[in-house]
């Protein structure tokens, strides 16, 4: 469920954001290019390629080094590490930097499974990304038994019966995600949570395809481990891991024996990818400005950030309901996933549809041709795509729209694909 947000007015200003993103003047065969492509991947602002540039021009260098440079390395990441901190709504020594959230996630499901072994068990969910699933199964080996919670194919929404049913006082971890990034569902994240805490287990949350369209906030959901990547919310690639205090100094990471046994900097092997940390920090700037426009009263780098959630929210509730819609009056379309407008709250804007009598790789490719940038396949939700059997009939198309995509927009890309299947 999407944490409660604040009321107060927040208007976005669409030509100033679309202004933000270079990539998206651009044409493809005389079109104008449409981006529907965020859940892979989003488009990132001016400021995120000059920091990543400048960063390279005037700062590159090592962390730790007793001159210029490696100084500013070390205060460049901090301000990042405390900017995603804001962003995430915890203290910056909780922010781990990683190549990718799947990376991060076998690092984490090999530190935790350390401990584990026969007779200890955790749950996963079919309705995740195989990043929050196959890092966890992996464990098998050690002994650990993998269970996993069912989602409901009629809406493809979390089965919270079964969910509550698999955890037992065996489960060391719950693994769920926060949002789908296939069929767009948005879980209960705080109940599943407070399941997983009853039981006495660590809980890890994929926010990874939630982040661009919702408010995260670790401390309300107190849960122990929560990851994202920069990468789908208008920064670099990258992935970020928020792990509870307590929870990062207890574990035990494989490091190398000189690195610190402080955290965070324990948790992160080998060097990072400093211009990309440059980057985050530029992406959250993008945010905090993005909801100071919204609603210029905003007092904190935090409350600004919660304004350009709630400003974002709304825009993007206007354009799923347009989607969804047009989506309906074309002919043969099966949508998967929530429809009924008085549930929106639990959705998001991504949407995956088949149609009949043309394969999604047709579609996205045809769609492709005028510019219209969307994904086919499975997008690595195998258990969604296999447990709805499409996986054998190449999947879904999915049409992903973020907060720079417009109303104008979804209304050509409807007209472009009633053309193609007419
Ligand atoms: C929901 C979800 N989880 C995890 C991942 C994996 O993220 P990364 O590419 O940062 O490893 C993705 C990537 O698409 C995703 O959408």
């Amino acid at each position: 469920m999407a944490i409660a947000e604040p009321v107060f007015p927040v208007s976005l200003d669409p030509a100033w954001i679309r202004s933000q993103f270079p990539s998206l003047a651009q044409t493809l065969n005389g079109q104008p290019a449409v981006f529907l492509d965020g859940p892979g991947g989003t488009q990132v602002p001016r400021r995120v390629i000059d920091a990543i540039s400048d960063y390279l021009a005037h700062d590159n260098a090592n962390t730790g080094g007793a001159y210029h440079t490696s100084r500013n390395t070390d205060n460049m990441i901090a301000e990042a590490r405390a900017a995603m901190g804001d962003f995430l709504n915890c203290d910056a020594d909780e922010i781990v930097f990683g190549a990718n959230m799947t990376s991060l996630t076998y690092a984490m499901s090999r530190a935790i499974g350390r401990d584990l072994g026969p007779g200890d068990e955790i749950v996963l969910t079919l309705l995740d990304h195989d990043a929050n699933f196959s890092p966890w199964k992996a464990l098998e080996e050690n002994g650990v038994t993998i269970r996993a919670a069912k989602f409901n194919p009629s809406d493809c929404t979390l089965d919270m019966d079964d969910m509550a049913r698999q955890i037992t006082s065996r489960t060391r971890l719950v693994a769920a995600g926060y949002a789908s990034n296939a069929v767009g569902t948005i879980n209960d994240a705080s109940e599943i949570v407070r399941l997983a805490r009853e039981a006495g287990a660590l809980s890890y949350i994929d926010a990874v395809h939630y982040a661009p369209h919702g408010l995260i906030d670790v401390r309300a959901l107190d849960c122990d481990f929560l990851v994202c990547s920069t990468y789908k919310f208008f920064g670099p690639h990258m992935g970020v891991l928020y792990g509870k205090r307590e929870q990062l100094k207890m574990l035990h990471p494989y490091k190398v024996r000189p690195n610190t046994n402080n955290i965070p900097n324990c948790w992160e092997s080998g060097t990072l990818n400093h211009e990309c940390i440059a980057g985050i920090k530029a992406c959250v700037d993008y945010w905090e400005e993005l909801g100071r426009r919204a609603h210029p009263f905003a007092k904190s780098r935090r409350d600004a950030i919660v304004a350009a959630h709630k400003a974002i929210h709304e825009h993007e509730s206007r354009m799923t309901e347009r989607m969804i819609a047009g989506l309906f009056a074309i002919p043969g379309l099966k949508l998967y996933g929530i429809s009924d407008p008085g549930r929106f709250e639990q959705r998001c804007a991504t949407f995956v549809v088949r149609i009949e009598g043309h394969t999604p790789l047709e579609l996205a490719t045809k769609l492709g041709e005028r510019g219209f940038f969307t994904w086919d396949g499975n997008y690595y939700a195998l258990n969604v795509s296999e447990q709805l059997d499409v996986e054998r009939l190449g999947g879904f198309l999915r049409i992903g729209l973020v907060h720079y995509n417009t109303m104008d927009e979804v209304e050509r890309m409807l007209v472009a694909l009633r053309e193609i299947v007419a």
